[in-house]
C-alpha cells in the first residue's frame, strides 16, 4: 500500500531508496550508460551486413520494448531519409511491402502483439530483424532464419530501453534509413556517466531528478513534449506509471494549445495536477514561447509547473539525458510514496488472463 503524502519521507539518499527499491531498479536505471556501450557489442554480434530497405523500417513493439523505436526515431531527426514508424498493435501498417524492413522488438519474446507482427511481416515478405533476450520470439526467428540481435536477460523490460533504443538505431543505419550512429552512441555513453552521477543517489538532495520527484510526489503529472520530445514525454508517462504506480498523462505542443489548455481550467477542482514540458535546443521557437505562455495560463490551476530542458550536443545525448532524468524522477517519487518500484503485477495478471483465453 502506498504511503499517504503526509507520511511520505522526504529523504532521497542511497539508505531511503534501498528500503523501498529491495529489487535494486535504480541499479539498472543508472546503468544506462553501460547498456548504452554493451547494446552496441550485442547489434555487431549479430554479425548483420547493410541492405537497402527503400520502403523505410517500421519497430513492431509494445511498452518497454516499443519505446526503443520512437526514442531513435527522435535522436535521427532531420537525418531520418525514410520513413521509421512505430506499429503498436497486432498488425503492420497497409502499406508495408517487401521493400519495408520490420524489426521486432519484445524484450520477453512472449509479447503477443508483436509476435503477430512477426508473423505478418513474414506473410507480407518483409525483411525481418529481431531483438529480444529469447521467449518464443527468439525461437521463431532462429527457425526462420531471420537475424536475431541478443538483449541481456535479468531486467525488466522498461529498464532494457537502451538496448531497444539502440537495436532501432542500427537497424536504422543497416536498412538505409538513417546515418549510422555508433561515435554519437560512445560519446552519449560517457555524457550518461556524468548525469548518472549527478542525479543518481548519491547526488545532492537538491539535484533536478530529486527536486523534481518532490515536486510531483503528490500530483498525477501531465507530461508535454514536441518533436524530439514528444517520445520522451510518452517515456516518462510510462515510467511515472510503471515505477511511481501513478495515474500520468502526456501531450504534445503545439497541440495542447488547441484543446488540452481549456481543459486545465478545471484542473484544481477536479484533482491535483503539475505541468512538465520538456524543451531541447531543436524545439521550434514558437513552441518554446508557448511553453512559456501555456506555463503562465495553467500555473494557479497547476500544483506546480515545469520546465525541463535536455542536457548535451548531440541529439543522441540529448534524447537519452531526459530518458536517465525521466526514468530516476519516476523511481524517486516511488521511493517517497514508499512502493517498489520494480513489480508490474497488474500487467502480468492481464498477460496471464489474456493466455488462459487462448
Ligand atoms: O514495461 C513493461 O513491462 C511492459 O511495458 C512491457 O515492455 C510490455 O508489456 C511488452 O513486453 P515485452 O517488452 O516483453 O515485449
Amino acid at each position: 500500500m502506498a504511503a499517504s503524502p503526509s507520511e511520505m519521507t522526504e529523504r532521497l539518499d542511497a539508505e531511503a531508496i534501498a528500503a523501498v527499491d529491495t529489487s535494486d531498479l535504480l541499479a539498472d536505471v543508472v546503468g544506462l550508460p553501460e547498456h548504452v556501450r554493451d547494446a552496441k557489442w550485442k547489434v555487431e554480434s549479430a554479425q548483420l551486413r547493410p541492405w537497402d530497405s527503400p520502403g523505410g523500417l517500421i519497430v513492431a513493439g509494445m511498452g518497454g520494448s516499443g519505446i526503443g523505436g520512437m526514442l531513435a526515431r527522435a535522436m535521427l531527426g532531420d537525418h531520418a531519409s525514410r520513413p521509421i514508424l512505430a506499429a503498436r498493435t497486432y498488425g503492420l501498417p497497409a502499406w508495408t511491402t517487401p521493400d519495408t524492413t520490420v524489426l521486432c522488438a519484445s524484450y520477453s519474446g512472449n509479447t503477443e502483439e508483436t509476435l503477430a507482427c512477426y508473423e505478418a511481416a513474414g506473410a507480407l515478405g518483409a525483411r525481418r530483424v529481431v531483438v529480444t533476450s529469447g521467449g518464443h520470439l527468439a525461437e521463431l526467428a532462429r527457425a526462420d532464419g531471420v537475424p536475431v540481435i541478443p538483449v541481456a536477460g535479468g531486467f525488466q523490460p522498461r529498464a532494457a530501453v537502451a538496448y531497444m533504443t539502440v537495436a532501432a538505431l542500427e537497424v536504422a543505419g543497416l536498412c538505409g534509413a538513417g546515418p549510422r550512429m555508433g561515435s554519437e552512441l560512445d560519446v552519449a555513453a560517457d555524457h550518461l556517466e556524468q548525469l548518472a552521477v549527478e542525479w543518481g543517489a548519491d547526488g545532492a538532495e537538491d539535484c533536478q531528478a530529486k527536486t523534481l520527484a518532490r515536486g510531483l510526489a503528490d500530483s498525477v503529472p501531465v507530461i508535454a513534449g514536441s518533436g524530439i520530445t514528444q517520445p520522451i514525454a510518452y517515456r516518462w508517462k510510462t515510467q511515472l506509471n510503471e515505477n511511481a504506480k501513478v495515474p500520468a498523462f502526456t501531450h504534445e505542443l503545439p497541440e495542447l494549445d488547441h484543446n488540452e489548455i481549456v481543459g486545465w481550467q478545471s484542473a484544481a477542482s477536479l484533482g491535483r495536477f503539475a505541468a512538465v514540458f520538456l524543451d531541447d535546443a531543436d524545439t521550434h521557437p514558437r513552441v518554446q514561447k508557448r511553453i512559456e505562455l501555456t506555463r503562465e495560463l495553467i500555473a494557479e490551476q497547476a500544483t506546480a509547473t515545469f520546465v525541463v530542458a535536455s542536457r548535451g550536443i548531440t541529439a543522441v545525448e540529448r534524447v537519452f539525458s531526459l530518458v536517465l532524468l525521466g526514468d530516476l524522477v519516476s523511481l524517486y517519487i516511488a521511493v517517497l510514496r514508499g512502493v517498489d518500484p520494480t513489480p508490474v503485477g497488474v500487467i502480468e495478471e492481464l498477460k496471464g488472463r489474456l493466455a488462459e483465453d487462448g
